[in-house]
């Protein structure tokens, strides 16, 4: 069943697995995909991976990440530049996904040269200035700037686009109860929270003939924030008005280890990578360092670790007849086959295993039971200053 071809939205794809949306951190100076960026997509295409789901573009100047060379679709002078991406994927006849994304209140207002914006001034425990609680013009104005980056995105050849409704980001903010304090028509009841993501996809609709995808952490870990049952019906009202898929994932970049779980916090990693510890004086890090290191296995992590969102993906799939992807933890080929078989879900995606094993698609077609992948999450901390890359445990 992985292996067997299929469609999704319409797409003929070679098997069931998606490269999961991956900031690879080669972005040119524009936000436009490097050559580098177009090598690395055109590899993976190569290497059998059923459908590609770009690292997340952002949608508007004020959305932007902190995170060093992410992709942005705000004007029109990058179209030429993702057309050429769009080509070097397509020559192994992969569709490609392009995701776009507003950071919201998960950047800083230093990162981005403006105060950052969201639908509520939540602190943010990583990023804690102080955010702009969007009026509605700017609401309107952020509705337009996805449906404008959908537009791009049809120019540039993508096969659709998958918004990014969730980790914390801004869509994910609007549909939570925790990131929407809003007592206006955007907060409040379940309607107006689900608003601005219906009218972004009624507007992309509209405007291309793209299939729309979303993301959502259907689980978010925050108090009064996004349970199960809670993302059921938003995904019930998302498939209405006219959502193609809906990958299911979990958490918030604030606790990015259930996002991405590991058995350990690679502390060595966030005092070389993660600010503000990697500012901190080379002294006081020789000192801070091994303190942490040795409080760091009783620090609870998420679990479990693997297949991580199949249960939730499950549930949802009883409730909508559009695509399915679970996403999180999934490395076993047999785990796939189970998944797949057992309707649990349609398609399974990975990130991880994919930075470790760009080729592993191929890989698991010719046999390998399993990806390589340890799941330290040293890659999900090198992004905050470098390009991504596997390091495999430990500081290189
Ligand atoms: C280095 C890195 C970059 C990521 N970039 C994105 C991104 O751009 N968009 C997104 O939705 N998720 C992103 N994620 C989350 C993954 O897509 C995925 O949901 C998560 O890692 C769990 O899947 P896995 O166990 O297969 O890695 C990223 C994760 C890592 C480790
Ligand atoms: S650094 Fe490599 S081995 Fe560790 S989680 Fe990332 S991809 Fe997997």
């Amino acid at each position: 069943m992985l292996f067997d071809k299929t469609v999704i939205s319409g797409l003929e794809v070679k098997n069931r697995i998606i490269r999961s949306a991956t900031h690879d951190g080669l972005a040119d100076e524009n936000g436009a995909p490097s050559d580098k960026l177009i090598d690395k997509y055109e590899h993976l295409a190569k290497n059998e991976v059923g459908c590609i789901i770009t690292g997340y573009a952002a949608v508007s100047r004020n959305g932007v990440s902190p995170y060093p060379r992410m992709m942005k679709i705000y004007d029109d002078s990058v179209i030429d530049k993702y057309k050429e991406l769009t080509d070097a994927v397509h020559r192994h006849s992969v569709p490609v996904v392009l995701q776009i994304a507003h950071c919201g209140r998960q950047t800083s207002s230093k990162a981005i040269g403006v105060q950052k914006v969201a639908p509520s001034n939540v602190l943010h425990a990583f990023y804690p200035d102080k955010a702009k609680e969007l009026t509605d013009a700017e609401i309107y104005g952020i509705i337009n700037d996805f449906v404008s980056a959908a537009v791009r995105a049809e120019k540039a050849g993508f096969d659709g686009v998958q918004l990014h409704g969730g980790h914390g980001y801004l869509l994910h903010d609007f549909l939570s109860p925790y990131g929407n304090r809003r007592k206006d028509s955007w907060g409040g009841s379940f309607e107006n929270r689900c608003r601005i993501v219906e009218l972004i996809i009624k507007g992309i609709k509209e405007k291309t003939s793209l299939p729309v995808w979303i993301k959502i952490s259907a689980e978010d870990n925050r108090k009064g924030g996004m349970n199960i049952d809670s993302s059921v019906e938003i995904c019930k009202r998302l498939e209405k008005a006219g959502c193609d898929a809906i990958e299911v994932s979990c958490g918030t970049v604030q606790d990015g280890m259930n996002t991405m779980r590991s058995k350990l916090m690679p502390m060595d990693a966030v005092f070389k990578y993660r600010e503000p510890c990697a500012s901190f004086p080379a002294l006081l890090n020789k000192i801070a360092l091994p303190a942490a290191n040795l409080i760091n296995p009783v620090i609870k992590q998420p679990s479990p670790l693997e297949n991580f969102n199949v249960e939730n993906a499950e549930k949802i799939k009883k409730n909508v007849s559009i695509p399915i992807i679970a996403v999180g933890g999934i490395h076993k080929s047999e785990d796939m086959e189970n998944i797949l078989s057992g309707g649990k879900a349609d398609f399974v995606s990975m990130c991880r295993p994919f930075i470790c094993e760009p080729d592993l698609a191929k890989k698991l077609k010719n046999g390998q039971n399993e990806a390589k992948c340890i799941m330290c999450n040293y890659c999900g901390l090198v992004i905050e200053k470098e390009p991504t890359r596997c390091l495999y445990g430990r500081v290189k």
